[in-house]
């Protein structure tokens, strides 16, 4: 399956629909164990703490939070970790509610730019760390990608952390280009990174697969954001097994 660019249009739609239509991120959240009001992604509860441990944040370092969308994430381990967040996204929506969810948080520090994945616009060497939910698979050129995450940490021990999905095989045509590319361990690897450990999460794809079974029951009516969320879910189903659940780690030496 190809996968199509998808622009800065395309997900500040998407974030437009979803903030029209409550009923997407309630079950989103009931299944995976968020607060009820948090405006987050498809990652669990769970993974917050493990992600915040991995990346060492000390009071007052600058975390960067890269495809953030609403920041849902970042605000949660800046808020736990005291670090100051910049939050960077294609999407001038997400970043819109991403600003008005700091506030409502009480994180206070945040900043947010429009930014891409490949060109941030951040200053060399100006993270502490770096995060990157569901996202890294985006870019058409994903060395481009990793190589703007090591541009902008400091070097000497400064952490990374992705989350996304892995092909069980890379040559399984019935997943898009875009997924069987996805490749962390040769990605950060290839941007100089070390201490790369790659793992497997299955316990966070079974809270995505009761997500996606909720959704697929829903009739979408003639509302948008119901009918994506339909069909992102019908699409889901028929991939879950074909794709590993991943979480990478590494440093920047
Ligand atoms: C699946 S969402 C994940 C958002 C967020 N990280 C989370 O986990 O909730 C993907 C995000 O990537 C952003 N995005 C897609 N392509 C991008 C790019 N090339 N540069 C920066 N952001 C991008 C989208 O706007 C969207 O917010």
């Amino acid at each position: 399956m190809p996968s199509k660019r998808l622009s800065a249009d395309y997900w500040d739609g998407w974030y437009a629909g979803k903030a029209a239509t409550p009923l997407v991120g309630e079950v989103m959240n009931r299944h995976l164990g968020l607060p009820p009001d948090l405006l987050a992604g498809v990652l669990p509860a769970e993974a917050i703490p493990e992600i915040t441990d991995e990346l060492r944040l000390r009071p007052g370092a600058v975390l960067v939070d890269l495809a953030c969308g609403r920041a849902g994430y970042g605000l949660m381990i800046a808020r736990a970790s005291g670090a100051r967040l910049t939050g960077v996204d294609v999407s001038a929506q997400a970043l819109g509610e991403a600003r008005e969810q700091a506030s409502r948080l009480g994180v206070e520090g945040a900043s947010f730019r429009v930014g891409d994945l490949v060109a941030t616009g951040l200053p060399d060497a100006s993270a502490d760390a770096v995060l990157c939910t569901d996202a890294i698979q985006f870019p058409d050129d994903p060395p481009a990608a990793y190589g703007e995450i090591r541009r902008v940490l400091r070097a000497g021990g400064s952490r990374v952390v992705l989350t996304c999905w892995e092909p069980v095989d890379r040559d399984d045509e019935r997943l898009s280009a875009r997924l069987r590319r996805v490749d962390l361990a040769a990605g950060l690897a290839g941007a100089g990174f070390t201490d790369i450990e790659v793992g497997q999460r299955p316990a966070w794809l079974d809270r995505e697969r009761a997500v996606w079974e909720e959704a697929a029951t829903i009739d979408p009516g003639d509302d948008p954001a119901l009918a994506s969320f339909h069909g992102e879910a019908v699409r889901s189903l028929e991939h879950l097994a074909l794709i590993r659940r991943v979480l990478a780690v590494a440093t920047a030496p």
